[in-house]
């Protein structure tokens, strides 16, 4: 009789011990096999996978060659299949401020912040709840917020967008409907010089009768009765890095303070920023502008729903695709309190502006914006700068177009200083672009400081608007056009 039992016995034990084996394997190993995401994954890897020379890059999205193979898509001065010749001749792009310094980052960490969407992740305009946002990412947003400390969100609304640039409109829409209310004449929007031109291209081209952009708000500073004025406040700012504070102040005054710049990478966090309405960016913090995410830091219940509504009318929402990359890299970003990624960001970005201020350093004809070195409560220590863009100034009087004399002379790409609201004296380099058109950026400038001091010994006695001769030593003269020398001859 003891037998079958001793046989039941080892038959149980036996089905014990497959099935844990199979627990384990399916939710400890996690090594259960791939199904339908497996096709995903291996086309991921192996449009990755293109070389494209590190001067390139090929897309899953991106044109093909023979309907098969996408072709690799190549930095600015660079070309041929796979990106490996460099354009002699080429411009040295550093005009818009395309975020691509982050790229080595996010290639670095390629597992984490890789996505596999399924073909029915949520097709729905809505969730099930009718909301139009993913409330995991705005406790993301929260967390990233409280880590870095550069913004108070508690008690505050967040209102997500298709980028900071329609949430910008969206906070003036709110501000000046508000006051339409009780006032016929628009509200006056204004900034301070320099600024960033993008407020007055889009207020333009809607053409509200809620608001009119009447640029530099150094002017209106003076008037008591400062009605009706709305103020875009960047801090930091864009172009040149400064934290600005609002300028116009009175009852009816309103700021909106543009801060997809306030992280570690671009500038010191002195204490969390606390204004009414604040506004980010993924394309800054990330470098994803691609997505069109950002997020808006609103304190008045009223403004944070018209801004919202304004969303809704305007997109019925933001894209879900979007905010699920969001949250993916925003995980990443969280890892070990931020150490990582705000160091990668940081150390970059403080590199480059090194290596360009040391150029510049020994030119008398260009400067540069200045800063202190400045604590920063994420780091826990005094940090050098590394702003997002150097704000270039030619220094020469008959100078006066700095950014047709980096054109000319250098083949460098700016933008000049009257985009800003500025004079043209002054020229915008974007920093944080690709590491190819940074270094190329360096290598013409490191050129044209070097002419600059060979032709140092010159003595120009006169220096007219259309020629000019110079002594050059004590036996030759070297004749020059406003900008480019012509030639040199020999003493008369
Ligand atoms: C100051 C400032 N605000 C807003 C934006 C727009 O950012 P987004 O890509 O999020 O629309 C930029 C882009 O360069 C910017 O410099």
């Amino acid at each position: 009789m003891a037998k079958p039992q001793s046989f039941y016995l080892v038959c149980l034990a036996f089905s014990l011990v497959f099935n844990l084996l199979l627990i384990f394997k399916l939710y400890v190993g996690r090594e259960w096999e791939l199904s339908w995401s497996r096709r995903a994954a291996e086309e991921a890897e192996y449009v990755a996978a293109i070389s494209c020379s590190g001067h390139g890059k090929a897309y899953l999205d991106g044109l093909t060659l023979d309907g098969k193979e996408p072709v690799c898509e190549c930095s600015s001065c660079y070309g041929g299949p796979h990106c490996s010749e460099f354009l002699t001749g080429c411009a040295a792009n550093a005009g818009s401020g395309d975020p691509l310094f982050l790229e080595p980052f996010w290639m670095h960490h390629a597992s984490k912040s890789a996505l596999v969407v399924a073909g029915w992740h949520r097709m729905s305009y809505t969730s099930a709840d009718q909301s139009y946002i993913s409330a995991e990412l705005e406790r993301h947003i929260r967390k990233l917020h409280a880590i870095v400390g550069n913004a108070v969100t508690g008690g505050r609304y967040i209102v997500f967008g298709a980028g900071s640039t329609q949430l910008l409109n969206a906070a003036v829409h709110a501000l000046s409907s508000h006051n339409s209310s009780s006032s016929s004449s628009p509200a006056s929007v204004v900034a301070s010089i320099p600024y960033y031109n993008y407020y007055q291209i889009q207020m333009e081209f809607f053409r509200s009768r809620d608001y009119v952009f009447r640029g530099d708000a150094s002017l209106l500073q003076n008037i008591s009765d400062a009605t009706n004025v709305i103020e875009f406040v960047t801090s930091p700012n864009n172009p040149d890095g400064q934290l600005n504070k609002a300028n116009v102040q009175g009852p009816n005054a309103k700021a909106i303070y543009d801060r997809v710049y306030y992280w570690p990478h671009f500038t010191a966090i002195p204490t969390p920023a606390n204004d009414d309405i604040m506004i980010f960016a993924m394309s800054k913090l990330t470098g994803h502008a691609g997505s069109r995410f950002g997020w808006a830091v609103v304190k008045d219940e009223s403004v944070f729903q018209k801004m919202t509504m304004y969303t809704l009318m305007d997109n019925m929402g933001i894209s879900r695709d979007a905010q699920l990359r969001a949250l993916k890299v925003l995980n990443v970003v969280l890892e070990g309190g931020g150490k990582d990624f705000f160091e990668f960001g940081y150390n970059t970005m403080r590199k480059r502006w090194e290596k360009l201020s040391n150029i510049l350093s020994v030119s008398n004809r260009f400067s540069l914006q200045k800063f202190a070195p400045k604590y920063c409560t994420f780091f826990k220590k005094t940090r050098e700068p590394s702003p997002a863009y150097a704000w270039v100034k030619c220094e020469r009087e008959e100078d006066k177009d700095c950014y047709a004399v980096l054109q000319e002379e250098a083949n460098v790409y700016g933008l000049s200083g009257s985009q800003f609201g500025a004079e043209d004296r002054f020229v915008r380099l974007a920093l944080i672009r690709s590491q190819d058109d940074f270094d190329l950026l360096l290598q013409r400038l490191n050129q044209l400081v070097s002419e600059e001091k060979s032709s140092a010994k010159l003595f120009c006695p006169r220096f007219e608007d259309k020629l000019a001769t110079c002594l050059l030593g004590a036996n030759y003269i070297q004749h020059f056009s406003s900008r480019t020398r012509l030639n040199i001859t020999k003493r008369p």
